[in-house]
């Protein structure tokens, strides 16, 4: 492929970024226009951190009216989300506030893309573009899914479990409050599980046949090497603000697609993890966690001197000329190693998916959401590839 493509990149959101920042949460639903909100969130991490009451108090003190609906569950469901549009139907609600992860946030983007559209909003999870929404707005509490400035969002369909995404401009917030004290209570595993996301966003932009993309390629290695710089430090302190306001930010970097314009994504791991946590229910950290390292043994070959700079600039590998494919083994190991020290799985079993799940997963990976059959754009891989990277994760 040629060098750098064309490109327009429009991210709107507004950050407010820092300790405290969600008691403004008012006065920001305001300014971007909402008046009657519909908060959205989780299982109850934001009721017991308190948070909860704080954005309300905000939103009273701006005198803007609320309903509530809560018991978002990671690997959003599809039912919770008619229930949401239901509900802003009928209470005239015209701006949806998450408070909460990547979960609520997708969640509340689904609700509000379908809150003003006539048909079923499954629609826009089987491939239809999202051009219309109800303003969102997130209070962010985990740095992982890169939801609060990203385009997209991804439900699961309770009949089947099929784990979809949906995007379009519309579903970008109007603004994101990231305070990342908010973060100082989740558990290592969860915490564990963002911080690989987060570099599964950026590594799905890095293998690319892209020429000359000099720029992002170095912007990407840099929040890689930050990542593996501040993640041993929060797994060791969870209370250690500077390291949770770096993962933090990078979180939003990752995946608001500054790091990707311009350039050709590779995005099949995504969607090989996707299928299993629609089986296993895992988070999807923790199951990229398990299929990238599998993914980048897999295709190695197709640009062995591409997976060796990566060993060599971020893992800090020592670049064999004679033999790339050795550094870009050691690469994977070092990947592999990182992983682990932090607490991630390895294993498909450890995520609780077997070799019995392999062929519908590979099956539902080529061919749901659209796919014509394959996945990846890095390296084209068909059903019959899926199968040998799942097996990988034996
Ligand atoms: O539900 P609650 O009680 O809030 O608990 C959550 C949940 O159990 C908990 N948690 C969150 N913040 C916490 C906390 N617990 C204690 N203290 C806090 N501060 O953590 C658990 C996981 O939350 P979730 O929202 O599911 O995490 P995440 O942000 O990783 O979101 C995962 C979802 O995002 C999708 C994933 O597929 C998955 O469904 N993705 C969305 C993307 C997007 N919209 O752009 C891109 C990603 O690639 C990803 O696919
Ligand atoms: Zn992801």
């Amino acid at each position: 492929m040629i060098g750098m493509e064309n490109f327009t990149f429009f991210s709107p959101t507004y950050f407010a970024f820092g300790k405290g920042q969600e008691k403004d949460t008012g006065m920001y639903v305001k300014r971007f226009g909402g008046s009657r909100v519909l908060i959205h969130y989780g299982g109850g991490s934001v009721i017991r951190s308190g948070l909860l009451d704080r954005v309300k108090r905000s939103l009273d003190a701006e005198g803007i009216s609320y309903v509530e609906l809560g018991g978002v569950q990671p690997n959003p469901r599809s039912g919770l989300v008619y229930q949401g549009i239901e509900l802003c139907r009928k209470e005239k609600v015209d701006f949806v506030l998450a408070v909460g992860g990547g979960s609520a946030i997708d969640s509340a983007k689904a609700i509000a893309a379908g809150t003003v559209y006539e048909g079923d909003f499954w629609d826009y999870y089987q491939g239809k573009p999202v051009d219309q929404a109800l303003p969102i707005g997130t209070v962010l509490t985990i740095a992982a899914a890169g939801s609060e400035g990203s385009p997209d969002s991804v439900i699961t369909k309770e009949e089947g479990m099929l784990k979809r995404g949906a995007t379009g401009e519309a579903l970008r917030p109007a603004f994101s409050i990231l305070n990342p004290e908010l973060t100082q209570t989740l558990p290592p595993y969860q915490t564990a599980a963002g911080i690989t996301d987060i570099m599964a966003h950026l590594l799905e932009r890095y293998f690319t046949n892209t020429k000359d993309v000099e720029t992002t390629d170095r912007v990407i290695e840099g929040l890689l090497m930050s990542m593996i710089h501040e993640a041993p430090k929060v797994i060791a302190d969870p209370n250690d603000y500077q390291a949770r306001a770096n993962i933090m930010w990078a979180g939003m970097l990752a995946h608001n697609n500054c790091c990707g314009v311009g350039r050709e994504q590779d995005w099949a791991s995504h969607n090989i993890e996707h299928e299993i946590s629609a089986v296993s229910d895992c988070a999807h950290g923790a199951g990229l966690a398990v299929v990238f390292p599998a993914w980048m043994r897999y295709t190695m070959h197709h640009n062995v001197m591409r997976s060796a700079q990566l060993a060599n600039r971020v893992w800090g590998c020592p670049m064999d000329f004679a033999d790339p494919e050795a550094t870009a083994k050691a690469g994977i190991e070092a990947f592999r190693g990182f992983l682990k020290s932090i607490g991630m799985p390895g294993t498909l079993a450890e995520l609780g998916a077997s070799a019995e799940d392999i062929p519908h997963m590979a099956h539902s990976a080529c061919y749901g959401n659209g796919g014509k059959g394959f996945v990846g754009n890095y390296v084209t891989l068909n059903e019959e590839a899926v199968t040998e990277i799942y097996k990988l994760m034996l």
